[in-house]
C-alpha cells in the first residue's frame, strides 16, 4: 500500500516516527508521501525524505496559510523540489470552511502553485473543503489541460468526481468513507474507476471509524483499503494493490 497523503512532520507524528513507521510496515504500507503545508514545513519534509527511506515528500503551502506566500515562499518551493524525493506541489487549494486566509489570497496562492506545478512537471495536491465550485473552476481555467494531481481527502458527490476525473485527476480517499453518515462519499468510492483512486490517511486528523477522535498514522490506511474494497466487491488485496500502483505512476515512485 502506498499512504498518497500524510503529515509526518507533524509533531503528534513526529514525537513518535520509529513507532509510526515500524507499524505502516507491519502494515504494509511500502511508502508514505508526506505533505508540507508551509515554508517551514517544507524544510522539515525536505529533510525527513532524506532520512527515511520509505517517505517521499511534496512541498506546498496549505490554504490555512495562504497569507505567508511570497515570491520567496515560491521559490524556496523550487528549490526544495529539485530534490528527486520531493514528488509534488502541495497541499494548496482552497478552504472555504476555516476561512483562516482571505479568499483572494487562497486563491492567488492556489493559481500560483498550479503553474509551479506545470512548469516543473510535478502532480499536484489539492484540498478543497466547501469550496468545490471555485476550485474546479481555477482548476479548470489554469490547468491548461494538462495537468496531473490528486483532490485529497475527497469530500464532494459523484458530479464534482466527473469534473475532477475530466481533469485528468486522482481522487484520494481518506477515513471519512469509514464514517457512518459518508453515503455521498462511499458512492463516489464505489463507482470512480479504480485506476484513477488514491488511499490516503490525512494524518494525525481523520482517523477511520474504529479509532475516530484519536490520532490517525499509516498503518491505519488498510481500514480505507478495505472499505473501498468492501463497497466494490473485490478484495483487499486488489485495492492494495492497484492504489498504490496508482499512486507510484502519479508521483514517479520506483519499485513498488
Ligand atoms: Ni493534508
Amino acid at each position: 500500500m502506498i499512504d498518497s497523503h500524510a503529515h509526518l512532520t507533524d509533531k503528534r507524528l513526529r514525537s513518535d516516527l520509529d513507532g509510526v513507521l515500524l507499524r505502516a510496515a507491519e502494515a504494509e504500507v511500502q511508502v508514505i508521501v508526506t505533505v508540507g503545508v508551509g515554508p517551514a514545513d517544507n524544510r522539515a519534509v525536505a529533510k525527513l525524505v532524506d532520512q527515511v527511506p520509505v517517505v517521499v515528500g511534496s512541498v506546498g503551502v496549505h490554504p490555512h496559510d495562504a497569507k505567508v506566500v511570497t515570491e520567496d515562499v515560491l521559490a524556496q518551493m523550487v528549490a526544495l523540489a529539485a530534490h528527486p524525493r520531493i514528488v509534488a506541489i502541495g497541499e494548496t487549494g482552497l478552504d472555504f470552511y476555516r476561512d483562516l486566509s482571505p479568499r483572494d489570497r487562497q486563491e492567488m496562492a492556489f493559481v500560483q502553485q498550479i503553474h509551479l506545478a506545470r512548469e516543473l512537471s510535478l502532480p499536484l495536491i489539492v484540498h478543497s473543503r466547501d469550496a468545490h465550485e471555485r476550485t474546479l473552476a481555477i482548476l479548470e481555467r489554469e490547468g491548461g489541460g494538462e495537468l496531473r494531481g490528486v483532490m485529497h481527502c475527497f469530500s464532494g458527490d459523484m458530479a464534482v468526481a466527473e469534473r475532477v476525473l475530466a481533469l485528468g485527476m486522482h481522487i484520494g480517499i481518506a477515513g471519512p468513507v469509514t464514517y457512518p453518515k459518508s453515503g455521498k462519499l462511499r458512492q463516489v468510492a464505489t463507482h470512480v474507476p479504480l485506476e484513477r483512486l488514491l488511499v490516503e490517511t490525512d494524518c494525525p486528523y481523520l482517523a477511520p471509524q474504529r479509532y475516530r477522535g484519536k490520532r490517525n498514522e499509516p498503518a491505519y490506511v488498510m481500514y480505507v483499503a478495505e472499505e473501498i474494497a468492501r463497497l466494490r466487491g473485490l478484495s483487499f488485496d486488489e485495492v492494495a494493490r492497484t492504489t498504490a500502483a496508482n499512486a507510484a505512476e502519479l508521483f514517479g515512485i520506483d519499485g513498488v
